[in-house]
């Protein structure tokens, strides 16, 4: 096990009829700017809810973040932060608007241009609003970490950062709230969650018997919650399930003393910045290739993971690999998610393209061991086709 500090300071509300919870959560005197994406919030009649929690405060409201956030959208709500003197921020709503309401949280107490933050994937952060949360889609866990992805649409790049300071002060999950989350970015999220907890799994040995054991029960779980979101999607215990398991995916407890690989995350981000493709859709088009051309360094997990998550255990044990992975591959086709770039009519162009921006990125070694090198990415797209 490698060394780790964990450390999260998330108030998590959890459970039926929690956002009026938000009277007492955020604090009596605080200035509140609410964030918001599109129409679901009001067409949901979430909005109204923290409304009339927020009875007793004073607050206004931002909407209009957009999936996969736009810093120039960002930046105007900073602009209203500071010209409202607003001191707290209230995110309702999906990964993208509490990533966007991170990096407002930030860029409202940076000097000089905010840019930085992205430059430096957070490190520049000194200083950050407090931010709460009022979840809406199980997916990306933005609810219970310090992390988040923004686009710069200018220069065409959709980039990660973190810090300490941007982890929601408190974020309610009530699964309710996600019953009108549409098919399409429900199978998102169970694909988001499963790839989050394989970033962090399906890497070396790393002799971390409660993560491995802990990741493992995380995607069984989502390989059973898949199919029955789909069948049931008012069913409240599939959808408390589903979201809690979204979250506990990415909140640093399955991450902590074990060895990343985030490549597939890095080269989907290219993908979706480029062509529009959902985020965990691009996840879902990476991860198969890329196990399969990785499978030598990652044989040991690989070995676990087919025998623990898919009960693979007789036969050859490179049979069982490549088994566990095609299992893999019918898992995110039966939710949905194609596995192929042909899917989206893209080919050779592409391949060139996403290389190119992970070179502009600086992203040229990336996986566990840097060994995802943009020859690599190359055939890992070219084995996705
Ligand atoms: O725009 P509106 O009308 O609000 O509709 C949203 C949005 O279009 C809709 N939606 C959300 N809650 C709903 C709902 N529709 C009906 N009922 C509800 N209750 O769903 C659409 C997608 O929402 P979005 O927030 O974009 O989805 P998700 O939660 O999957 O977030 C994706 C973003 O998170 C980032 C991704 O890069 C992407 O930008 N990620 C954040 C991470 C983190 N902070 O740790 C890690 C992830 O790997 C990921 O990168
Ligand atoms: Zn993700």
């Amino acid at each position: 096990m490698l060394n780790f500090t964990y450390y999260n300071p998330t108030r998590i509300v959890f459970g039926r009829d929690t956002i009026g919870q938000l009277s007492s959560l955020v604090p009596a005197d605080a200035r509140v700017l609410v964030l918001y994406g599109g129409a679901s919030a009001e067409k949901t009649g979430t909005l109204a809810e923290v409304r009339s929690a927020l009875s007793r405060h004073t607050f206004m409201e931002f909407g209009g973040i957009e999936p996969n956030p736009h810093v120039e959208t960002l930046l105007q709500a900073v602009n209203k932060v500071r010209e409202h003197r607003l001191d707290f921020l209230l995110a309702v709503g999906g990964g993208s608007v509490i990533d966007g309401g991170k990096f407002i949280a930030a860029a409202a107490c940076h000097d000089g241009d905010a840019l930085e933050i992205l430059r430096t994937r957070g490190a520049a952060v000194t200083q950050a609003l407090p931010l709460g949360a009022v979840l809406t889609l199980a997916a990306t866990g933005s609810e219970m970490n310090c992390s988040g992805v923004v686009t710069h649409v200018a220069s065409q790049s959709k980039l990660p950062f973190r810090h300490p300071l941007l982890f929601p002060r408190f974020s309610i999950l009530d699964p309710q709230k996600t019953y009108t989350v549409p098919e399409r970015q429900v199978a998102n999220g169970v694909v988001d969650a499963f790839v989050h907890v394989a970033e962090q799994y399906l890497t070396v040995a790393d002799a971390a018997l409660a993560q491995e054991r802990f990741a493992e029960g995380l995607m069984q779980s989502l390989i059973e919650l898949g199919p029955q979101v789909q069948d049931k999607p008012r069913d409240y215990d599939v959808r408390a399930n589903l979201m809690w398991v979204a979250t506990m995916a990415l909140n640093g407890v399955v991450g902590a003393g074990v060895t990343h690989d985030w490549s597939t995350h890095m080269i989907g981000h290219e993908l979706t910045v480029l062509y529009g493709i959902d985020h965990a859709r691009t996840l879902a088009l990476v991860l198969p290739a890329s196990l399969m051309l990785r499978r030598a360094g990652k044989r040991a997990k690989l070995l676990q993971y087919a025998e623990r998550v898919w009960q693979l255990r007789e036969g050859d044990e490179e049979a069982r690999i490549e088994q566990a992975i095609e299992l893999t591959r019918d898992f995110f086709e039966r939710m949905g998610l194609p596995t192929r770039l042909s899917a989206y009519g893209l080919g050779d162009e592409a391949i060139d393209a996403v290389v190119a921006q992970l070179q502009a990125h600086g992203m040229t070694q990336l996986g566990e061991r840097g060994e995802v090198v943009p020859a690599l990415v190359r055939q890992i797209l070219q084995a996705a086709r």
